[in-house]
């Protein structure tokens, strides 16, 4: 089975990116916490990260199988509507992750069009957030 890590515009340079707004933790650090996490339920992880929303968008339609997802939709969250349609369409359980606390922030990042559809929102927590979603998905799937 196969976990689906997705992540937006300028999450591929975690780590230099802004490192006082979103942490020193690479992308690499962040696939490698979620694989740790989610072995146990002998899960691998498929981690997709594109600077376009239709990449987006093809990754999830290409990834219907796969036991869940994890998506930063980075600045997609503002104004996402076909991510937001191609996420509504995902047949399994997802949860969103903001590594910043994006209430402490800006006033156009105070709300997410893609967050109404998502099993739970995680912000603020930094690369950890990344972990806490991977178990809350084992916590979801578990029958
Ligand atoms: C982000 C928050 C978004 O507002 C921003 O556009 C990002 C990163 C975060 O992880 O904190 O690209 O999604």
């Amino acid at each position: 089975s196969t976990l689906l890590l997705l992540n937006g515009p300028n999450l591929g340079i975690l780590g230099r990116r802004e490192p006082e707004v979103y942490g020193k933790a690479t992308l690499a650090d962040v696939e490698r916490s979620v694989a740790q996490e989610v072995k146990e339920r002998g899960w691998d992880v498929v981690s997709v990260q594109r600077e376009s929303e239709g990449e987006l968008i093809h990754a999830i339609q290409d990834n219907y199988d796969s036991v869940g997802a994890i998506v930063n939709p980075g600045a997609l969250m503002i104004a996402g509507w076909s991510l937001r349609d191609a996420l509504a369409n995902y047949p399994r359980p997802w949860i969103e992750v903001h590594l910043s606390n994006v209430w402490a922030r800006e006033q156009f990042r105070h709300e997410s069009v893609i967050a109404p559809l998502a099993g739970g929102v995680i912000v603020g927590m930094g690369a950890l957030g990344y972990q806490l979603a991977a178990r809350a998905l084992l916590s979801l799937t578990q029958e």
